[in-house]
């Protein structure tokens, strides 16, 4: 379950104004029900929950399992809502420090032009593993467009390397997850005979973790990718009956935002949220920033950045509000044991701490620290998420889903394109000297 508490942002506004703007929440929940939305033809995402295509679930199963048992690396190649979901699930569930060595390292590359970083990488896939034999590699490149800059140069030098190492076998280690048709990436996996997954037409890339530009990835991990699936589905289901917990919090996030409010400060006292919250923060900046209007998504990993941004969020100006991310149950915990002697006398000052497990401390320190920014007038929106698991996370992704769509049609812009987003393209491809 997903619940948005409230109880600590709401009392910086005033009755008569939220009571207006849930009014508002609820008819643009509407018309994103009934399509009347603006960008209605990109609600694809939607549809995608209601009309599960077990098929295609199986499909991705069957052929996850055949690359765990055939590569060493699984290199997913792609930028943005290509690559941040899937990034963002096997950080959270993916334990640390933990690389099996019978399953394949997920590597993402294209998200960015460093080339030290893509040369890096090639040397790493040049070199052998520690029995001496070479590392098998696929490939997965995701591009909706087929021609994002990033991606293609990345997918090219990949390419150069698949096919010295395979030869004409290389293109049964690529597969191609893009458009049903069009675009450089649709040519090249004809031509090659790439494997070939479809994201539909009416699903934009910051929505589209659920098919298997998402999906795949997190099946080739070794996680439940179907309960993810269903896990969106069975939040979709609720929500369609229920909205109205979120459609509060869309109330209240839209009169922060009518108020002034500039910033959204995204933050988590659990570091398996890191990447997810990247994955908010692009769903919510590209959809909502536009025409003059948004929050600017924020991102803060706690405790960590109360030692560097905490100090501006206390008491900087006060243009945000914060809405943090909380877990009910911890994946696993550790506990500060009482200890029979202290080392060479020293007392290391915790023993007021011993007897509590590390989730009850963070928990102090969520606590605490919401106080405090509550009392230096931030208003805490805090996402209640019972435990981290598949399940959850396909829950949250669907509810962030809907909350922006429902949170962009109140601003009144389309929450489905990225307008912007061209400008600096041009000006980039005007740079490098790229033919019109
Ligand atoms: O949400 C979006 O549409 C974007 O963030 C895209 O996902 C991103 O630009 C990558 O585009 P493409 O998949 O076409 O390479």
């Amino acid at each position: 379950m997903i619940v948005a508490d409230l109880t600590q942002a709401t009392s910086f506004l005033e009755e008569n104004g939220l009571f207006s703007a849930r009014e508002k929440a609820l008819e643009a929940f509407r018309t994103v029900q009934n399509r009347t939305c603006r960008g209605a033809e990109w609600l694809g995402w939607r549809r995608v929950l209601s009309e599960p295509d077990d098929a295609l679930l199986d499909r991705i199963d069957t052929h996850a399992r055949k690359i765990r048992e055939q590569a060493d690396l699984f290199i997913v190649c792609g930028i943005g809502g290509s690559y941040q979901g899937a990034k963002g699930i096997l950080h959270a569930l993916k334990k640390p420090f933990h690389q099996r060595p019978d399953e394949p390292e997920v590597i993402f590359a294209g998200q960015h032009l460093g080339g030290r970083y893509l040369a890096s990488l090639i040397e790493y896939m040049s070199a052998p593993k520690a029995d001496g034999s070479p590392k098998e590699v696929v490939i997965n490149v995701i591009s909706k467009s087929g021609t994002t800059l990033e991606t293609a140069i990345a997918f090219r030098l990949l390419r150069e390397w698949m096919e010295e190492r395979y030869g004409v076998d290389a293109g049964g280690r690529i597969i191609a997850t893009t458009s049903p048709q069009g675009g450089v990436l649709n040519r090249l996996a004809e031509a090659n005979g790439y494997e070939k997954y479809v994201i539909p037409d009416d699903v934009g890339g910051r929505f589209s973790v659920l098919t298997p530009v998402g999906l795949l990835p997190v099946a080739v991990a070794g996680l439940d990718s179907k309960t993810l699936f269903y896990g969106a589905v069975g939040m979709f289901e609720s929500l369609e009956r229920d909205p109205g917990n979120l459609l509060d919090y869309a109330a209240a996030r839209y009169r922060f935002h009518e108020e002034g409010i500039a910033l959204d400060l995204i933050s988590s006292f659990d570091p398996e949220w890191r990447e997810m919250i990247g994955w908010l923060q692009q769903l919510l900046g590209e959809s909502e920033g536009k025409e003059g209007k948004g929050l600017f998504p924020g991102v803060a990993s706690y405790t960590t950045d109360l030692h560097s941004i905490g100090q501006m969020v206390q008491q900087g100006q006060r243009n945000l509000l914060e809405t943090m991310l909380r877990i009910r149950r911890p994946m696993s915990d550790l506990l500060i044991r009482e200890r029979e002697g202290n080392v060479a006398g020293v007392d290391d000052g915790l023993t007021y701490l011993e007897g509590k497990s590390l989730h009850q401390i963070n928990q102090s320190a969520e606590d605490g620290t919401i106080r405090a920014h509550v009392d230096g007038d931030v208003p805490v929106i805090q996402l209640m998420v019972d435990a981290m698991g598949e399940q959850q996370l396909g829950e949250f992704i669907y509810f962030y889903e809907l909350f922006t769509a429902v949170y962009g049609t109140m601003l009144g812009v389309n929450p489905f394109d990225q307008p912007g987003v061209e400008a600096y393209k041009k000006a980039m491809y005007q740079q490098l000297g790229k033919p019109s």
